[in-house]
């Protein structure tokens, strides 16, 4: 099988936008000591450069959640491996994610903090596939909405390949 990559946001763009939002997220927790809360793996790549952005105290922590299952499609479970190490109550609560698509696994997670009691829970995101959603999910800082197609790259995957492109890229299978 083929598989063409044509390239939906280039290092710089992402660059920019991760700018943007480490902007935006500065001027709102400065002071707040928050917790970056990574969702593991497809998170990895941005998390890393968005928090090098970020000049005030803060910590991170990640946690693990998987609902693709080595397909393009999502198939509607989600499943939590590790659980947040830090406590949670009392905390502000940034969670990370590389994208939202159903909105299945961030629906789960958001429904999981919210018991922590924590003193406030938000979402940044780079990608949106919002034409996708099944279950409605509110994004504080949002990179890029994005059309129904499979990205892969900066941390994204189809069945754990192209995490390491250092830009975005449509994947297309059998052209
Ligand atoms: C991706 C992505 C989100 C989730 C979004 O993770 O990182 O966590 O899918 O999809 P949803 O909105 O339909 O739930 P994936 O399950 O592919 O695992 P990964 O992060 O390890 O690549």
């Amino acid at each position: 099988m083929m598989t063409k990559l044509e390239v939906l946001f280039t290092r710089n763009e992402i660059e920019a936008a991760v700018r943007r939002l480490a902007d935006e997220i500065s001027s709102d927790y400065r002071d707040k000591n928050p917790i970056v809360l990574g969702v593991l793996k497809g998170s990895f790549i941005f998390l890393a450069d968005l928090i090098r952005l970020l000049d005030f105290p803060l910590e991170v922590d990640f946690v693990t959640l998987s609902s693709y299952k080595e397909q393009t499609e999502s198939c509607g479970e989600v499943s939590m491996d590790r659980c947040f190490t830090s406590d949670l109550k009392g905390r502000h609560i940034l969670v990370v994610e590389d994208i939202v698509d159903t909105g299945l696994t961030l629906h789960f997670l958001i429904d999981h903090l919210r018991a922590e009691s924590p003193a406030s829970l938000r979402l940044c995101a780079l990608l949106d596939k919002s034409s996708r959603r099944k279950i409605p999910v509110h994004i504080d800082y949002l990179g890029f909405t994005i059309p129904d197609r499979f990205v892969v790259g900066y941390g994204t995957d189809c069945a754990e390949k192209y995490r390491n492109l250092p830009d975005i890229r449509y994947l297309e299978k059998n052209v």
